[in-house]
């Protein structure tokens, strides 16, 4: 016999293929790459790319060179990209496996050409202002200089140029101009050291939705095509829908006296006779300490409070003169159509941001994929 998982994060790839297409709209001229890393912000990262290459994502985008050789291990095939890594990172491995690496330094550019097996095809990483990887300044002059030469040598293919935004979902910060502006000065420098830029790009998923100035050849999308705001401040016309449900089921419920303390450190107390749910979920699974007390989850069709501190294994609901029982479904978040939590609100209950609120999930978490694309 076989048995629903107990903690079960259901995917749905039609939404996540609605989100990429609407994206793409916002940026007609670009191509669209859709960022996998970090198992696709906790959506699980083979099948999140074969349903984004399914639903015109041209590119893939991933943090790591282990990502890129994973997707390629799965049987991925497209133009990929990776940018972060470490010197003795296996930059020969991703070149052979047809993997665009990025150099971020001189160093760097040396460090892949040396090791590469073959003339490795490279994007060049600018710093504009958020002072993570990439070079600036001087150093920028330095990179664009040794690229040129060792593509004059054919020893490197030089495919683009790129950069990040530090503040892309605040629209009227002033470092978003200022990025734009030193990012153009940057791929004027290559185009006068006589260098071909190749694909030029900067935006992730704000830029995307709200700054068509910087779309250039290529945009990144991660958060948004998993349904999520960049930041629930913003405001856009595109809609988007969460493609991510996480549920399980009540494990017990039990009737319990005004007075009766919940959870360790005992900090919650029933101020009258209720019903409590058991959900089988907890910090072990990703589910933040602090929503403790704070966030919320659906079962019957009402939301229900957590009741006390979450644990490593579960958390406990306070369902008041609700009827509920054992085995009933218990929905973290979703898309919040039917009145569920949306992975925003958690992310507001709990302190963070609703990136790691989806990322961060693992532990027991089942992923399973609904939609034409699963
Ligand atoms: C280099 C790079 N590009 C694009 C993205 C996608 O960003 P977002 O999820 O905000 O769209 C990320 C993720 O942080 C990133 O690291």
């Amino acid at each position: 016999m076989s048995h629903d998982p107990q903690i079960e994060a259901v995917i749905d790839l039609d939404a996540f293929g609605a989100n990429i297409a609407a994206l793409a709209a916002c940026a007609p001229s670009s191509m669209v790459m859709t960022v996998v890393k970090a198992n696709a912000y906790g959506h699980g990262m083979v099948p999140m790319a074969r349903a984004a290459r399914a639903s015109g994502s041209s590119w893939l985008g991933v943090a790591t060179i282990e990502e890129a050789l994973a997707l390629r291990a799965a049987g991925d095939r497209g133009p990929l990209m990776c940018w972060l890594a470490s010197p003795g990172a296996a930059f020969a491995a991703a070149v052979e496996a047809d993997v665009e690496v990025t150099a971020s330094s001189v160093a760097q550019l040396e460090e892949i050409i040396a090791v590469a097996p073959s003339r490795p095809r490279v994007q060049l990483k600018v710093d504009t202002g958020l002072s993570r990887n990439g070079a600036r300044g001087k150093e920028w002059t330095a990179l664009v200089e040794a690229a040129s030469s060792a593509r004059a040598a054919g020893r490197v293919d030089i495919t683009g140029v790129w950069s990040h935004f530090a503040c892309a979902d605040d629209p009227d910060h002033p470092a978003n101009d200022s990025q734009e502006a030193v990012f153009r000065a940057a791929v004027d420098q290559m185009v006068a050291a006589g260098l071909e830029h190749g694909i030029r790009h900067i935006s992730n998923s704000a830029a995307t939705l709200v700054r068509p100035s910087a779309h250039f050849d290529l945009v990144r999308i991660g958060i948004a095509a998993y349904g999520i705001r960049p930041d629930s401040g913003m405001t856009y016309s595109t809609r988007l829908t969460p493609v991510m449900t996480l549920r399980t089921r009540l494990a017990q419920v039990k009737r319990v006296p005004a007075g009766a303390k919940v959870s360790y450190g005992q900090t919650w107390t029933a101020e009258r006779e209720t019903t409590l749910g058991l959900v089988p979920m907890g910090y072990g699974d990703g589910i933040a300490i602090s929503a403790s007390n704070r966030a919320e989850v659906q079962v019957g069709g009402a939301r229900a409070p957590i009741a006390g501190r979450v644990c490593m294994d579960q958390l406990v609901v306070d369902l008041g003169d609700r009827p509920a029982e054992p085995g009933d479904i218990a929905t973290l978040f979703g898309p919040g159509h039917d009145g569920e939590p949306t992975a925003e609100d958690w992310a507001a209950a709990s302190g963070t941001i609703a990136y790691e609120v989806v990322t961060r999930l693992g532990g027991r978490t089942v992923r399973t994929y609904k939609g034409e694309n699963s």
